[in-house]
């Protein structure tokens, strides 16, 4: 649990504290660990693997807003207002993830403000992010959502090629269409347009760019 950042401020003994209060559970790649509007308001903290919080409308068409990672958590919404929870969570890798009851976390809460500051920097970070998507979706074409968001994964998981481009593992138009919150047809004819125009290329199994793209200087609006 110490590995765990929300944790990191604990003394030995509210960790052995947590740990009694903690249900360790499997979850297989795919399998949906709640929905939206379901009405538990339990505090989920990722042990292995990844799960991605969506929105899903009823056609199956689904808006990623984040994915959640090895000791990240996820559910504090619904644990702060007990109100249903407001988004699907979905594994995306086989998971092994640590459950904490409610009552138990807002315990801790009120005698450790340190989890206060590390739960709340955590808010700010995902509220910074939902603004960012808001904004990409509110102001930039489809084509300029797509070079951003490939340009944030390839900040992370990108590799230089000896050419000077970043090759990141090639994203299908489903996920591409899930993360940007544009339809899978608009994806495939941004992508048509972007390889058209050289600012992206691809290559088995991956996506290439030019680290000097900005988002929003590559594209001449008609
Ligand atoms: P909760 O509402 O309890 O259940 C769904 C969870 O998805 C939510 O808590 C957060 O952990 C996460 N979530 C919902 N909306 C966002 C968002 N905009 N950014 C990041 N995570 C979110």
């Amino acid at each position: 649990l110490k590995e765990i950042p929300i944790f990191q401020s604990l003394s030995d003994e509210h960790l052995t504290l947590i740990s009694k209060g903690f249900k360790i559970y499997r979850v297989k790649k795919g399998e949906i660990i709640f929905y939206q509007s379901d009405e538990s308001t339990d505090l989920y903290i990722i042990l292995d693997g990844a799960v991605k919080a969506c929105l899903l409308d009823s056609d199956g068409k689904e808006l990623i807003l984040n994915i959640f990672k090895k000791g990240d958590f996820f559910g504090e919404l619904s644990l702060l207002d007990g109100r249903p929870r407001s988004a699907t969570i979905i594994a995306i890798e086989d998971s092994v993830v640590g459950v904490l009851k409610r009552e138990h976390f807002l315990k801790l809460l009120k005698n450790n403000p340190m989890i206060v500051i590390s739960l709340l920097s955590a808010l700010v970070e995902r509220i910074r992010m939902t603004d960012e998507m808001l904004g990409a979706m509110a102001f930039l074409d489809v084509s300029r959502r797509i070079i951003k968001f490939l340009m944030n994964v390839a900040e992370k998981e990108g590799e230089k090629t000896r050419d000077g481009l970043i090759r990141i593992k090639k994203i299908t138009h489903r996920e591409l269409a899930s993360c940007t919150g544009a339809s899978r047809e608009a994806i495939t004819k941004a992508l048509k347009v972007l390889k058209f125009k050289g600012i992206l290329k691809e290559e088995e199994g991956f996506f290439l760019i030019s680290p000097h793209i900005e988002p929003c200087s590559f594209y001449e609006e008609k």
